[in-house]
């Protein structure tokens, strides 16, 4: 009976998809699924590609699985994870495995590792990413746990995951929750990414009158170079596509209002408490608020604009590019810097280059920048942040004269990239011998006698603004 080396159960897409890697590579995988059509359905139409073990309920599922059994739930995040969590622990036996796949909030993963910890059961949280494509052909895959369970389930998600230079994108993040905070923090560096390109053609076709045709040739043209990403190259996918009932361009028929799972937000939420200002990754989850809300922006529609409407000149492109570029270091540099955050709260320890390494193929910021980060923090792995290691800092000097240009040219014609903005601002900031904070902390000091420190003496004070003015150790 216990023929199987690892078992998938909810075989949706994803989860069906997963198991179809996994039988593919040579492994025996069982199926199961609530509804049983589907795993029926699975049998048909894909058996010939590898061995399955179908199971009608959990319990001959769970037995057709070899110990240490290594079962995978792809289930809709929330109650259902853990109800399927509850039906498979009942059968299972001290040092068994339950890998939760989908996209739980790493807050339940901790919950549900240490649940099952005490009940003897290894649960590993993990992260994957790469849609229906990534999960059939090779996705990234970021699980947590325990590195004991690791050692076992490690090798068989390294073979299903995608690989670049022959490194899997797959390694163990760290313990309890590590893995989908860091899937969490991924989705989030794809929002900041996908705003900052749309800022990018927003802003190339307002100031040049570029049509979507001819910016699907620009960013062809960039993804050549430093750029080189599968979002810039989608980008020139999606801009270049007419659509067949109108022939418009297709990017003109859809309606402007964009959706969100929750994961941008999640990890905004997570950044606030965690107090790291990641400002990419906010501006890239508001836009899209803004984006959905029809009813002020018709109401805000007639408010004054500026008299400019275009920027003449073609070194707009190269700017851009530069901006583009520049505002994408800044977002992927404060993702890092959560990740950092979190491991310090939460005892994880990730080592952030294995990161960048595993996101180089299989996900969707997967991108040949991804190496320099690696490289970065192969370098130095106690880096501060990325913005001071020296091919960044280097890259950010060249093109920061183009990024001001950038904010300023579309301040100027009043197109909004917040991205852009607010990464600049972040960049200048972070440069400043002094910043205005010290204001902030005299006023506190004023209306709340909240204190504060002097730069030529130790200690904390405060001064009495309301009597004599004189100040005093607080
Ligand atoms: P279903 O085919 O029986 O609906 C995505 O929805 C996947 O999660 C599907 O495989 C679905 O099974 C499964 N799923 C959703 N809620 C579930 C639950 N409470 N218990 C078990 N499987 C569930």
């Amino acid at each position: 009976m216990r023929t199987a080396d690892i078992g998938v159960t909810g075989l949706a897409t994803m989860g069906r998809n997963l198991a179809r890697n996994f039988a593919r590579h040579g492994h025996t995988v069982a199926v199961h699924n609530r509804t049983e059509s589907r795993t029926k359905q699975l049998v048909e139409e894909h058996g010939h590609e590898g061995a399955f073990v179908p199971s009608s309920s959990i319990e001959e599922f769970v037995s057709s699985l070899r110990r240490p059994r290594k079962a995978i739930i792809m289930v809709k995040a929330g109650p259902a994870t853990d109800a399927v969590i509850e039906e498979l622990a009942a059968c299972m036996e001290p040092g068994d495995m339950i890998i939760d796949g989908g996209n739980a909030h790493f807050l339940d993963t901790r919950r549900r590792e240490a649940a099952l910890r005490e009940r003897g059961l290894h649960f590993v949280g993990t992260g994957i990413s790469g849609g229906e494509e990534g999960a059939l052909h090779g996705p990234s895959i970021m699980p947590g746990g325990a590195a004991e369970a690791y050692e076992t389930l490690g090798p068989l998600l390294e073979d299903i995951a995608a690989k670049v230079d022959g490194t899997p994108c797959c390694v163990h993040v760290g313990p309890d929750g590590a893995g989908h905070f860091v899937k969490m923090v991924h989705n989030g560096i794809e929002y900041a990414d996908m705003q900052l390109i749309a800022e990018s053609y927003d802003l190339l076709r307002q100031a040049l009158g570029l049509s979507p045709g001819e910016l699907a040739e620009v960013f062809r043209e960039w993804n050549r170079g430093e750029l080189e990403s599968y979002l810039i190259e989608i980008t020139a996918e999606v801009l270049g596509h007419t659509d067949p009932a109108t022939g418009r361009p297709f990017v003109d028929v859809v309606v402007d209002q964009a959706e969100q799972k929750g994961t941008g937000r999640w990890t905004v939420q997570s950044a606030l408490e965690l107090g790291v200002p990641v400002t990419g990754i906010a501006e890239a989850v508001f836009a899209r608020s803004l984006s959905g809300h029809p009813g002020q922006r018709a109401a805000a529609r007639s408010l004054a604009g500026p008299a400019a409407a275009a920027a003449a000149g073609a070194e707009l492109v190269e700017d851009v590019r530069r901006a583009l570029y520049a505002s994408k270091i800044v977002a992927y540099a404060q993702g890092f810097d959560q990740i950092t955050a979190a491991g310090e709260e939460y005892g994880w320890n990730v080592d952030r280059g294995a990161m960048a390494t595993i996101w180089r193929g299989g996900c969707i910021i997967r991108a040949r920048f991804l190496d320099r980060i690696r490289t970065a923090y192969e370098a130095d792995p106690a880096l501060p942040t990325l913005l001071a290691d020296p091919t960044f800092a280097a890259a950010l000097a060249d093109a920061q004269e183009s990024w001001r240009r950038v904010v300023a040219t579309a301040a100027t014609i009043g197109v909004p990239t917040p991205g852009f903005s607010s990464a600049l601002a972040y960049y200048d900031a972070l440069r400043r011998d002094r910043l205005p904070a010290a204001l902030i902390q005299g006023l506190r000091d004023f209306f709340g006698a909240h204190t504060y420190q002097r730069v030529d003496r130790e200690g904390v004070f405060h001064t009495d603004w309301s009597g004599d003015r004189r100040e005093r150790p607080a």
